[in-house]
C-alpha cells in the first residue's frame, strides 16, 4: 500500500516536473524579441536590410545612417567621409564571428554580433581621420581590421 502511494507520488511529481518545463519552453517561444536587436541569419548578411545597402545614407539634416558589415579581415566600407557636426547611426553586422567595432577618441565601442543587428549612435563634432577597429580579439584577420571615417 505505502508502495502504491509512492508511486502516485512519483507519478505526479514527475507530471508537475514535465508540465513545468513544458509551460517554460512555451513561454520562451512566445517571448517577444528584445526591443534594439533583431535577429538576422549571419549567412544572408548581405541579403538582410539594412545590409543589403551598405553604405552612408543621409536620412536628415546632417545626420546619416551608416550601415556596415564585420567579417574576418575587415569592414565592408571603405573611407566614410561626413561633414562636423554630423550624427551617424551606425547599424552592423558580423557574417562570420564575434568582432568589436570601436573609434578611439570617442566613446563608440561595440560588439559585433553574428545574427544581431548592433547599433549606436555618435555626433562628431570635432573634424578629424576617425579610425574605426575592431577591437575583439576576432582570429588571424583581426589586425587587419580598420577603417576610416573622415569628418570634414
Ligand atoms: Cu574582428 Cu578582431
Amino acid at each position: 500500500r505505502l508502495e502504491k502511494i509512492w508511486l502516485i507520488v512519483g507519478v505526479s511529481m514527475l507530471i508537475v516536473f514535465l508540465g513545468v518545463i513544458g509551460v517554460g519552453a512555451f513561454a520562451m517561444g512566445m517571448q517577444p524579441p528584445s526591443g534594439h536587436q533583431h535577429k538576422i541569419d549571419p549567412d544572408k548578411v548581405s541579403e538582410t536590410a539594412p545590409f543589403d545597402k551598405p553604405g552612408l545614407e543621409k536620412i536628415g539634416d546632417n545626420e546619416y545612417n551608416a550601415v556596415m558589415v564585420a567579417y574576418t579581415f575587415g569592414f565592408n566600407q571603405e573611407k566614410m567621409e561626413v561633414p562636423a557636426g554630423a550624427t551617424v547611426h551606425f547599424q552592423i553586422s558580423s557574417s562570420d564571428v564575434v568582432h568589436g567595432f570601436e573609434i578611439p577618441g570617442t566613446n563608440v565601442n561595440m560588439m559585433v554580433v553574428p545574427g544581431e543587428v548592433n547599433h549606436l549612435t555618435y555626433t562628431f563634432t570635432k573634424p578629424g581621420e576617425y579610425l574605426i577597429l575592431c577591437n575583439e580579439y576576432c582570429g588571424i584577420g583581426h589586425e587587419y581590421m580598420s577603417t576610416t571615417l573622415i569628418v570634414k
